[in-house]
């Protein structure tokens, strides 16, 4: 018999679709005590529920069929042992490398991955120590700022984590450019002094067309006060691109490698790493390492009934397609983690978000949700009311801490009180009954309370899981940052997608190359549209004015 495809999966998940699809999840959880018991897993100090999810037993046996058939396990090895797995680019994928995860043989290409991980951490570490300590100094003395300049994964994951990890930062203070917009570089520049700024130029290329803009701009911002034979001391880069490195002027001792097989969006396990780990300190980022390798060895290890990132890339695969959802909501109920949605963005959006499979022919299933999301309870003042009473159920992410001891005991009540109000409210609704009785219970009469009602009455079964976890820390962090990453691969996998090209962010680029001259010297003729020549024309009279 030949072996089922994803499609054959479907039509099986579809048929559990049509069996749940009356099914009320109160209704489930009344039928069944052991019910978050059955549907929730712990891994060293963070709780996965998943018990809010429109799914019996058969449905899960039916998803995990699906995952195990399709080769998760299989390529879950091909990516650990280095295999080249992203086809298009012939690389491999090994970031789980850069956290220790792959076997001391593994090599790509004749190198030995961790011994040449474990070299460049050991002289991030050495360089992040003595700008903490002022053992390297610039112009100026000790490093009193660091400026990271890069864009997409080489900007996303530190400045999340940085942000994320507010508490632990106890370096020079560390500040993010990534836009091309003058704006983001001016404001922070506005604020700094060259002779103490050292500037991170992060850039796995080293040709991106936005960090190099503002990486010769911050050159020649330090030039117009420093002496030239100390600009150097002002710069280091991250790059697997040590030509174009040297070509800016950065000598070797101060580049901190990475190489091919580390996706962008993957990265900040490597050198990518290094602003934030001059903000945290070695010993917090090593923490943070030490957590993604549990969560490695946890993806590895289990089976895939009690497999976090697997049921979390199955459940996703059973709103996305059983279901119909194009939208996947994250919440972290964590002022901090206001970069997180970011930073998953990108992880999730641009490693699925595919329409050919690996040997480049068209799919006929949808693939990667939008994502979107923002810390709680803001978003409950901006879009939770769609998320109850829209016309398409979202599936969400609630993600919440138990807190931390600096935090104001009332305040992180009322916040894990609301993130675990949320999820119930979503689950179980309220029914017409229920609405018009308490109206008239407060008094109202029966006509104006049956003629409001509808407006109040919210069909619940909108799923969702909850993370809960001790403390944001860097080791948490990062294993929140790898259950989300294997998420992405294991969907990958059963979608039949290279999640580690990009090639859809070319065009644009391509295109902006085009139009800029075409704004230089004002012809704008020469767009290709009437659109594009019309805004074009717009855009050159307002500068005009
Ligand atoms: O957005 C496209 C992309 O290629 C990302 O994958 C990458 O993280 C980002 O640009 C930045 O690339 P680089 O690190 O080479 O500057």
């Amino acid at each position: 018999m030949p072996a089922k495809t994803f499609q054959d999966h479907l039509k099986i998940l579809k048929t559990h679709e049509a069996r749940l699809a009356d099914k009320h999840m109160r209704a489930m959880y009344e039928a069944d005590s052991d019910r978050f018991l059955k549907y929730s897993l712990c891994l060293d100090t963070l709780v996965f529920d998943y018990s809010k999810n429109r799914i019996d037993q058969d449905a899960m046996n039916a998803l995990l069929d699906m995952a195990a058939n399709l080769g998760v396990e299989q390529k879950r090895g091909a990516m650990f042992a280095g295999e080249k797995i992203n086809r298009s680019e012939r690389r491999a994928a090994l970031h789980v490398a850069l956290r220790g995860s792959v076997d001391k043989a593994v090599n790509v290409d004749g190198l030995l991955i961790s011994d040449a991980v474990e070299q460049v951490l050991q002289q991030m570490r050495d360089f992040s120590d003595a700008v903490r300590s002022g053992g390297y100094q610039v112009t100026g003395g000790k490093v009193t700022d660091v400026v990271n300049i890069g864009i997409g994964g080489s900007h996303a994951g530190p400045a999340m984590a940085c942000e994320a990890l507010g508490k632990f930062r106890d370096g020079p203070k560390v500040h993010f450019v990534s836009n091309v917009d003058s704006a983001d570089l001016l404001t922070t520049l506005s604020g700094l002094k060259p002779e103490t700024t050292l500037f991170v130029i992060a850039s796995k290329s080293f040709a991106t067309a936005e960090t190099m803009m503002n990486a010769n701009f911050a050159r020649e911002w330090v030039e117009a006060t420093v002496a030239k034979d100390q600009i150097g001391d002002h710069f280091v880069a991250l790059s697997s691109n040590l030509e174009a490195t040297g070509a800016f002027g950065i000598a070797d001792e101060r580049c901190f490698a990475f190489w091919d097989w580390v996706g962008g969006r993957y990265s900040i396990w490597s050198a990518i790493g290094l602003s934030l780990m001059i903000a945290i300190g070695s010993r917090n980022f090593d923490a943070m390492l030490e957590g993604a390798a549990s969560v490695d060895r946890h993806f590895c290890d289990a089976p895939l009934d009690k497999n976090i990132p697997v049921i979390m890339a199955v459940l996703g695969i059973w709103y996305r397609n059983a279901w119909g959802c194009s939208a996947h909501a994250v919440l972290p109920y964590d002022h901090r983690m206001d970069g997180f949605r970011t930073w998953l963005q990108q992880l999730d959006m641009e490693s699925n978000g595919k329409s050919v499979d690996l040997d480049g022919s068209i799919i006929e299933y949808s693939t990667a949700p939008v994502i979107f999301g923002e810390p709680g309870t803001d978003g409950q003042h901006a879009f939770y009311q769609l998320l109850h009473q829209g016309t398409d159920f979202i599936p969400c992410d609630f993600l919440l801490a138990s807190g931390a001891n600096d935090d104001l005991d009332k305040h992180r009540s009322t916040l894990a009180a609301n993130c675990f109000a949320q999820s119930e409210a979503l689950m179980r609704g309220k029914s017409k009954e229920e609405v018009v009785s308490e109206l008239i219970s407060a008094g109202m009469d029966e006509k104006k309370a049956c003629e409001l009602a509808p407006h109040k009455v919210f069909e619940g079964n909108r799923p969702s899981n909850t993370f809960v976890y001790e403390e944001l820390n860097p080791r948490t962090l990062g294993m929140l940052m790898a259950l989300y990453e294997h998420k992405a691969f294991v969907q990958g996998v059963i979608w039949n997608v290279n999640s580690f090209d990009q090639w859809g962010v070319e065009l644009g680029k391509e295109l902006a190359d085009k139009i800029e001259p075409v704004l230089v010297i004002g012809d704008t003729t020469a767009a290709n549209n009437s659109s594009t020549e019309g805004l074009l024309r717009a855009y050159l009279n307002f500068r005009k004015n």
